[in-house]
C-alpha cells in the first residue's frame, strides 16, 4: 500500500501498451504510439507515467500499489469512447427486424408510425426509474466490452416532459454507473405523429430547448437532417437555437440520402457529423475546414443491409475518422469491438485506424479535451487489458470479447465480458 492516502494502480509486463496516436511529420495521426513491454502507473484515477516495465516497476513496485495487474505478455489499450448512442429507451422492436428481412424499409416503417415513433410511444409510457434501469443494464454490457465513456442522446420523447425525463435518466445513470456519460438533446429526432414539422421545430426552439438548458445536463444538440425528418433549414434553426443556449451542435447527416446536413454542420461549427453514408468529397473538405469530426456507424449499415460510408476517402483527405455503435432499437449493437471488426472488414480501415477511431478521434467527436481516449500523463486511467498479445485482436475477433479486464479511473470494473460485482458495489 502506498504511504499516503492516494490510490495507486500499476499495470506492467504488457506486450503492447497503446498510448495514443503517433503524430507524424505531416501532422497526420493515423498510426498508434505503441510501447513494447510497457507499463503504466496511475494515481487517484489519473495516468501519472508510462514507460518500459522494468523502469516503471522499479520506481513504483507493484506490491505497494492498491491495484497491480501483471499483463504477462498481453496488450493494453485505452478504454473505448462510444460517441453516438441512443441507449435510453423502452420497448422492443425485434419484430421490425423480421419485417425488414421480408423487405420493409426503415423509412416505410417510420411512415407507418413504426420505427422511432413506436419507441417514442413506449418511452413516453415508461417511468423514469424504468428508463434508468434499462440504461444501466445496457451500460453494463458496454463497459464489459470496453466502453468507458459513452455519449447518449434523448429523442424518444418528442415532448418537453419526456425529453427532460430521458436526460434526467442519463444524469442518474451517470451518477450510478462507472461509465462516464455525455448527454445530447435530440428533440429533433422525428416529427411527432400528427404534428406539422415547422410547428414542431417552433416547439423545440421555444419550449424544449429553454427547458433543457435550464435542466443543465445536456452538452450537445443534435438533429436528424433527412427526408421524412428535418430539412436543412429546419435543422439549422434547431442547431442555431441550441447554440444560443450553449449547446454544441451535432448532426445526423447523409444517412439515407444526400441532403446537405454535413455542410450545415460545418457551417454552424458542429463537433461531429454522423453516419455520412452518402457524403461527398466536398462534404469532407467542409468538415476538414471546420474541424467537424466524421463519426461512422458501420453497425447501422450492417443492420440495414446498406452500403457503408466511404471511410478511406475521409482518411485519405486527412480527417480524423471516429467510430460509434449507434446503439438503438434499430441497431442493437453495444460493442465497440464489433464496430472495429466492421470498420476493418467492410470499410477498409486498418486495426490501428479502427482503434484510433474508437479512442482519440471518438473523444474529439464529443469535445473531450482532458486526455480521454489516450494514456498520456494526465489522462483518465481508463484502460483495457486484452487476453491477447496484440491490439489487432480487437478487430480480428468477432465471436467473443478480446478484453479480459476493464479499468475505469484506476479501478477494475469488469472482467471476462462481465461487470465486476465488487466494483459495481463500490461505484453504485
Ligand atoms: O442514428 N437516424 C436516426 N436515428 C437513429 C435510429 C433511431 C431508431 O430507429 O430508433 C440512427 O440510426
Ligand atoms: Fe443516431
Amino acid at each position: 500500500m502506498s504511504h499516503d492516502d492516494s490510490e495507486k494502480t500499476v499495470v506492467y509486463n504488457s506486450s503492447e501498451l497503446v498510448v495514443g496516436p503517433e503524430v507524424d511529420e505531416n501532422g497526420g495521426d493515423s498510426t498508434l504510439s505503441v510501447l513494447e513491454d510497457g507499463a503504466l502507473v496511475s494515481v487517484d484515477g489519473e495516468v501519472r507515467e508510462v514507460g518500459p516495465s522494468d523502469e516503471i516497476t522499479r520506481k513504483h513496485p507493484p506490491e505497494n500499489a492498491e491495484t497491480a495487474i501483471d499483463a504477462d505478455g498481453r496488450a493494453v489499450v485505452p478504454g473505448f469512447v462510444d460517441p453516438h448512442t441512443h441507449a435510453v429507451f423502452a420497448g422492443d422492436r425485434s419484430d421490425e427486424f423480421e419485417a425488414k428481412l421480408e423487405g420493409a424499409t426503415y423509412q416505410e416503417l417510420l411512415a407507418q408510425g413504426g420505427g422511432i415513433l413506436r419507441t417514442v410511444r413506449s418511452t413516453r409510457e415508461a417511468s423514469t426509474d424504468r428508463l434508468v434501469a434499462n440504461l444501466l443494464s445496457h451500460l453494463d454490457v458496454m463497459l464489459a466490452h470496453g466502453s468507458t465513456t459513452v455519449e447518449v442522446k434523448s429523442g424518444y420523447g418528442l415532448d418537453t416532459e419526456t425529453e427532460l425525463r430521458m436526460l434526467e435518466a442519463i444524469e442518474i445513470a451517470n451518477e450510478r454507473h462507472p461509465v462516464d456519460l455525455v448527454a445530447t438533446f435530440l428533440g429533433a429526432h422525428a416529427v411527432p405523429e400528427g404534428a406539422d414539422a415547422d410547428d414542431y421545430v417552433d416547439a423545440i426552439v421555444d419550449e424544449q430547448l429553454p427547458a433543457v438548458a435550464d435542466q443543465g445536463f445536456a452538452e450537445f444538440c443534435d438533429v436528424f437532417c433527412e427526408e421524412g425528418a428535418f430539412s436543412v433549414e429546419q435543422s439549422r434553426r434547431v442547431l442555431e437555437a441550441g447554440l444560443d443556449h450553449g449547446l454544441t451542435p451535432k448532426v445526423h447527416a447523409e444517412e439515407l440520402s444526400h441532403l446537405g446536413g454535413t455542410k450545415l454542420g460545418a457551417e454552424v461549427g458542429a463537433a461531429s457529423a454522423d453516419h455520412l453514408l452518402y457524403a461527398t468529397d466536398d462534404d469532407v473538405e467542409a468538415m476538414k475546414e471546420s474541424g467537424t469530426v466524421p463519426v461512422l456507424l458501420p453497425g447501422t449499415a450492417f443492420g440495414l443491409g446498406e452500403e457503408y460510408a466511404d471511410a478511406r476517402m475521409m482518411l485519405e483527405a486527412g480527417v480524423p475518422v471516429a467510430l460509434a455503435t449507434d446503439f438503438n432499437p434499430n441497431c442493437h449493437s453495444r460493442s465497440m469491438e464489433f464496430v472495429q471488426t466492421l470498420a476493418c472488414v467492410e470499410m477498409g480501415m486498418t486495426p490501428a485506424e479502427a482503434l484510433l477511431g474508437s479512442t482519440t478521434n471518438a473523444a474529439a467527436a464529443i469535445g473531450k479535451a482532458d486526455g480521454t481516449g489516450a494514456l498520456d500523463p494526465g489522462s483518465p486511467a481508463d484502460f483495457l487489458v486484452l487476453d491477447a498479445p496484440r491490439y489487432a485482436h480487437l478487430a480480428y475477433r468477432f465471436d467473443t470479447t478480446a478484453i479480459e479486464t476493464v479499468v475505469k479511473d484506476g479501478r477494475i470494473v469488469a472482467r471476462d465480458g462481465r461487470v465486476d460485482s465488487m466494483a459495481e458495489g463500490q461505484s453504485r
